[in-house]
């Protein structure tokens, strides 16, 4: 799902996400990057401000009610309050209930000053049979981050965005799923927002891309969508790409610089 949240309107952005889902059925749904509170924060107290205690505020509450009401999965991205720390979050929630969350490893930009950098590893959520990972938006400039997931098992990695830089992540996120064999789905968000002198536009093109690097979906520059396709995720548990080729089993880790 793409839109446009409105900076500071929790309950209007809540409201209107939803709104685009829940005219259509798919057993997951992924939501943009801070889809709740919107991207420009002023401040690190302007941010404090907006950002929610998990699972106990207000936008995880939501997400778990529509979950259950609707019999759904959901990855929204959405600020974490936790106790004086701050983390730019993505909420798993399921019919069931609260399922996990994730926090941003790498920080873009602002986000340093404002956000504190996540401290969970990097463990796929069991949904019902399948593993599904969780990354934010400038973490596709890194691919230890998918490596990881899709070691862990993760058969879909589900991307919350909030991209600004054309075309990049939406590159780079078809790679990760070439290099991995696995699902990946961008949910970016559209828009510009202008705050304190600074402007940011968001490049939209939300997409889902298949274990051969290939876009089943993709969205529009500039338009509010949401879309559901169907994929196969056991596709993603073969990592053979030739008879001789496995890309898990034929890597060389003994030749790899992994701490440096
Ligand atoms: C980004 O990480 N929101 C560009």
């Amino acid at each position: 799902m793409q839109f446009k949240p409105q900076f500071g309107e929790v309950k209007g952005n809540i409201a209107r996400a939803f709104a685009l889902i829940e005219r259509k059925s798919a057993d997951l749904w992924v939501l943009p990057e801070l889809f709740s509170t919107g991207y420009l924060f002023a401040s690190r107290s302007d941010l404090l401000e907006l950002a929610e205690p998990v699972p106990e505020g207000r936008t995880t509450r939501a997400l778990l009610e529509f979950a259950r009401d609707r019999g759904t999965f959901l990855v929204a991205g959405l600020a974490e309050r936790d106790g004086a720390k701050v983390y730019n979050s993505a909420v798993v929630a399921g019919p069931g209930g609260f399922i996990g969350r994730y926090r941003k490893l790498h920080l873009f930009g602002k986000e340093k000053v404002w956000f504190d950098p996540g401290d969970l590893p990097l463990e796929p959520f069991l949904l019902d049979r399948v593993k599904i990972g969780v990354m934010i938006c400038f973490d596709h400039f890194f691919p230890e981050v998918a490596r990881t997931l899709s070691l862990r098992g993760a058969q879909l990695i589900c991307h919350p965005a909030n991209l600004v830089l054309p075309g990049m992540g939406q590159l780079s996120m078809r790679v990760r799923a070439m290099e991995n064999r696995v699902f990946t789905v961008t949910a970016n968000r559209i828009g510009e927002e202008a705050r304190g002198g600074e402007v940011l536009r968001f490049t939209g093109e939300s997409q889902v891309v298949t274990p051969d690097g290939a876009v089943l979906s993709r969205a529009s520059r500039d338009r509010e969508e949401a879309k559901a396709v169907e994929v196969e995720l056991e596709r993603a548990l073969d990592k053979r790409i030739t008879r001789y080729n496995d890309l898990f089993a034929d890597r060389r880790p003994d030749f790899y610089v992994l701490w440096a």
